[in-house]
């Protein structure tokens, strides 16, 4: 952060400028604590819903690193005064519920009067110093894999809006409720050079966080790209949450859209995902058994959705 002085310790492996998933702290040669903490307010109306989406989304930075998520703590702020308490109980359900099947125990958790619901968790997992996926080590010629589909800030915006129906909020309540564990775990085992999750950046934004030190470039294949029954149909009426405009100003100077991409493109490649899938940076012939694996998970939708290029440098071209 800037402006912000941080000491200097040799045990953070992984700190604040790296622009990684989650801080990585060497306690000894041979373990690792990996630390994240992540709270927002509602994205979806049903409480237990909202308190699973949360569990899976907090736990998705320590996924994302490679790492074995071990404990985690509850952040509530809670309107007590205006809301029902059973609420807050059927979010704490949905989180616990989360954290059961991904088996780690909660510790504990703080809650604060607040006029504003909010709900997230602080977890903490463990590595080896040596087995750290980090965000940046992509080289030229991997593939890169999505593992989950794109759309669920604008879906959550149309919800907000009283626009979405059943099944849409039902298909993209239970993506955002998926666990990135399965797809941790298979990258581990066929090897990776880089990952990181899709979350409030968009795609593109977490993207380009993979080629922070300019030394390699990015092409994103338009139309591989899964996406969200829907989410176009929103964007295309300007159902747009307002953070995909902001991490498309953001990185303007390095994304670039060629000519016969749909106009749509940037409102869904810019879109904050919740609990976002894993964005997978792996060698061409590791990716496609990497994708085969994955399709017999619950990511039946994981697709290769661009390529790292050795030019332009330090650039994101959109493609159709
Ligand atoms: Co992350
Ligand atoms: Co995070």
């Amino acid at each position: 952060m800037r402006g912000l002085e941080i000491p200097h310790d040799p045990n953070l492996i992984v700190g604040f400028d790296s622009f990684d998933d989650a801080g990585v702290y060497r306690l000894t040669d041979d373990l690792a604590i990996i630390q994240t903490v992540d709270f927002f307010t509602p994205v979806v109306d049903n409480p237990y819903d909202f308190g699973r989406i949360a569990a899976a989304n907090a736990l998705g930075d320590v996924y994302a690193m490679g790492g074995k998520p071990v404990t985690a703590m509850n952040l509530v702020c809670f309107p007590s005064r205006t809301m029902d308490i059973a609420i807050l109980r059927d979010i704490l359900r949905g989180g616990m519920d989360k954290l059961h099947e991904a088996e780690v125990t909660l510790v504990g958790g703080h809650s604060v009067d607040d006029p504003e619901l909010k709900y997230g968790l602080s977890v903490t997992g463990v590595i080896h110093p040596c087995k750290i996926v980090l965000n940046s080590g992509a080289v030229p010629g991997d593939s890169l894999i999505l593992t989950k589909p794109l759309g669920t800030g604008i879906i959550n915006t149309a919800i907000k809006a009283d626009m979405a129906d059943e099944k849409t909020v039902g298909t993209v309540t239970e993506q955002m409720a998926t666990l990135n564990r399965r797809a941790s775990q298979l990258m581990q085992e066929v090897g990776v050079h880089a990952c990181t999750d899709v979350t409030g950046f968009g795609l593109l934004g977490h993207a380009c966080e993979m080629i922070q030190n300019n030394s390699i470039g990015i092409a994103i294949y338009c139309s591989a790209v899964p996406i969200f029954a829907g989410s176009i149909e929103f964007a295309r009426m300007g159902v747009v949450p307002g953070g995909a405009f902001r991490n498309k100003a953001f990185r303007a100077a390095v994304v670039e859209f060629a000519a016969g991409v749909p106009q749509w493109a940037p409102d869904i490649l810019f879109d904050p995902q919740t609990s976002g899938g894993l964005l997978i940076s792996t060698s061409p012939e590791k990716a496609k058994v990497l994708l085969e694996k994955l399709h017999y998970t619950d990511h039946r939708e994981a697709a290769i959705i661009g390529e790292i290029v050795a030019e332009p440098k330090g650039k994101i071209c959109v493609v159709e």
